[in-house]
């Protein structure tokens, strides 16, 4: 969820603004916008890089000592001008820039038109602004206190800062969920998602607390909670390097996307999952719905880590659905004759949702009938667009080439809608259907815990990081677990690595066994245990050097493999979410220490647009 900037001081706002938003940049945007107050509160915003906003006012009188910046990371409402920030209340007195998700604007968002607002944009956040602006004329309160009751109405993420015609010096902030930093100069005060845009100005920040709010006018700070209870500011002297800041403080932005998983995985099922309400929802899957459910197959298109998440929507929708499904590389079924019937469905998945082959693949499966089920990470990208509909992962901008937080996002996406069809077509009972949706709202915190072995994984890391060769053996649900691991190794370290179901091995693979061979095995406990456990003893009887990765407490595999790394036990169907961890970790500690540039590894690109 991308960048804000706000300013207010003595200096000029607007090129503060514009260069901090270009410290934003590395986090990944589709538009981006300025307010500023010149003889009123005047908005400026285009799709597009933030260069391209910069030349569009160049020439317009922008002279204002107070301002807000932002770049949009789209959830709600494709990237264009209308849908950029900052967006005006009804009466252009005030204007907003938001970063998060307001899960409940649509009902909001209702109640607003019933009293006559009119809104000009598809987005959550332009909601947020005109609920402050009905809030401030029914209580004819001050804006602080009709933010902070408005702020008690939303449901979601966000870091907000607002600002008012009526109070031409004030900005105020708000933060829960979404990062939000309060950079303290002399009589100047300087806002940022983060400290990149800050510190070339101070040193000296204050990071907004969840429920804070943060009142600037006539250059003085307040803070108060959202009970209106002022709080001190604690301020804090940084001595970050910009690059560090940009990383989150994580040397590498791979290593910060694997610690962001607990975040991602709970945003891809915000506003979609409550148990406890046995409440389960993808906004974007209503029209086509109905295909979904009563499709005779499902076939899946996709590359790389996309075609992994895949393979483990295969035994989703085949275990909970009941549905045939096959996953196709997209590479190979663009170019094959495919038959396609009455009753296919096709999900896509893309991370980018910019990869050509995929896109090709589409629209190959178009021109034959099928519905197309987009599952993506942009919103607006070629393929969502070009999907007849779709659920977005909001797992935000993945920068690090090696995918580590799309996957868990993709295969908890493809897990919530494994379990809606399973649900409409009754192939599960309802105690299954709630269980599983009160397993996957503990998968966050599970992954958390599981992302704890990483100091661990460093000593096993050293132990393998100059091996020539890796197998990696899973079964069910973490074959393809098993091949992410795989590619994850090779395409960062350069390390050969092949990824096989464990029972594979006696038809060939098993050759390759010596005591130069490090063996990952995932071995959680679940209905082919037994079976794995076989796999590991024929591996030791070769020599083979086993790395486990099993079930919390296990300790049977512990007497027998080299390393064993635990992971908290959950549901089979969402293992894979939490096992894919320590093999991400594994890949990125031994490619660090083999010197290899992690982001940006040889030969490869983000996203694969060319065939
Ligand atoms: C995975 O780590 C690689 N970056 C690559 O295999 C990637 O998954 C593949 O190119 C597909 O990209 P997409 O998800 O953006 O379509
Ligand atoms: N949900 C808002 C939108 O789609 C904000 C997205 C962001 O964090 O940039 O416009």
């Amino acid at each position: 969820m991308c960048g804000i900037v706000a300013y207010v001081g003595h200096r000029e706002a607007c090129p503060i603004i514009i260069k901090g938003l270009k410290r934003l940049e590395y986090r990944g945007y589709d538009s981006a916008g300025i307010a500023l107050m010149t003889h009123e509160l005047s908005v400026y915003k285009k799709k597009g890089k933030v260069s391209e906003l910069e030349a569009f006012i160049k020439n317009l009188p922008i002279n204002s000592n107070i301002g807000i910046g932002h770049t949009r990371w789209a959830t709600h409402g494709e990237p264009n001008d209308v849908n950029a920030h900052p967006h005006y209340s009804s009466n252009k007195e005030l204007a907003i820039i938001h970063n998060g998700i307001i899960e409940n604007y649509a009902s909001l968002k209702t109640e607003l038109e019933s009293r006559g607002h009119v809104f000009l944009s598809e987005t959550d956040s332009e909601v947020f602004i005109h609920l402050i602006e009905d809030v401030k004329q029914n209580n004819d309160c001050s804006l602080d206190e009709a933010v902070r009751l408005a702020l008690s109405m939303v449901v979601g993420a966000y870091a907000i800062v607002v600002m008012s015609n009526n109070d031409k010096e004030m900005l105020i902030a708000a933060r829960k969920g979404s990062p939000l930093v309060i950079g303290i100069g002399k009589k100047e005060f300087f806002l940022a998602s983060d400290a990149s845009p800050i510190i070339e100005y101070t040193n000296d920040v204050v990071y907004l607390n969840d429920y804070e709010i943060a009142i600037i006018n006539k250059g003085e700070l307040t803070i108060k909670n959202i009970n209106a209870v002022t709080q001190t500011p604690y301020i804090q002297t940084l001595d970050l390097e910009l690059d560090q800041i940009e990383k989150g403080g994580y040397p590498h932005f791979m290593l910060k996307e694997i610690f962001e998983q607990p975040k991602s995985i709970k945003d891809s099922m915000r506003g979609r999952v409550n148990a406890s309400l046995g409440h389960l929802q993808l906004g974007g899957i209503l029209q086509y719905a109905n295909k979904l459910t009563n499709a005779e197959r499902i076939i899946i298109v996709a590359c790389g880590t996309s075609w992994h998440a895949g393979l483990v929507a295969e035994y989703l929708f085949e275990d909970i659905a009941r549905i045939p499904v096959e996953v196709e590389y997209a590479s190979e079924f663009r170019y094959r004759n495919p038959i396609i019937r009455e009753g296919d469905v096709v999900i896509a998945i893309s991370q980018s949702g910019e990869t050509a082959d995929t896109l090709a693949a589409i629209e190959l499966a178009k021109s034959k009938g099928a519905v197309i089920f987009g599952v993506c990470n942009v919103v607006g990208s070629s393929i969502s667009r070009a999907s007849h509909e779709g659920a977005y992962l909001h797992a935000g901008p993945e920068i690090g080439v090696a995918s580590t937080k799309a996957f868990t996002a993709q295969v908890s996406v493809l897990a919530m809608m494994a379990i809606i069809v399973g649900n409409k077509k009754g192939t599960i009972t309802e105690s299954q259907y709630i269980a599983l949706l009160t397993e996957l709202e503990t998968i966050p915190q599970k992954v958390e815990k599981a992302l704890k072995s990483n100091d661990q994984i460093v000593e096993i890391a050293e132990q393998f990081k100059d091996a020539k060769n890796f197998l990696y053996l899973g079964r069910g649900y973490n074959f393809p677990v098993a091949l992410e691991g795989a590619l994850k190794l090779k395409e960062i370290s350069y390390i050969h690595a092949e990824g096989y179901p464990a029972a594979e091995m006696k038809h060939g693979p098993i050759a390759l066994i010596d005591a130069e061979m490090p063996v990952c095995v995932i071995a959680p406990q679940d209905n082919s245990y037994e079976k794995i456990v076989s796999n590991i003893q024929e591996v030791r009887a070769r020599k083979g050097r086993v790395i486990a990765v099993v079930t919390e407490g296990d300790t049977h595999i512990k007497n027998m493999a080299e390393y064993t790394i635990e992971v908290p036990a959950t549901h089979e169907a969402l293992m894979p979410l939490l096992t894919v961890i320590p093999l991400q970790l594994l890949s990125y500690h031994i490619a660090v220490m083999r010197g290899c540039n992690v982001d940006q590894p040889r030969n490869l690109a983000k996203s694969v647009t060319v065939e």
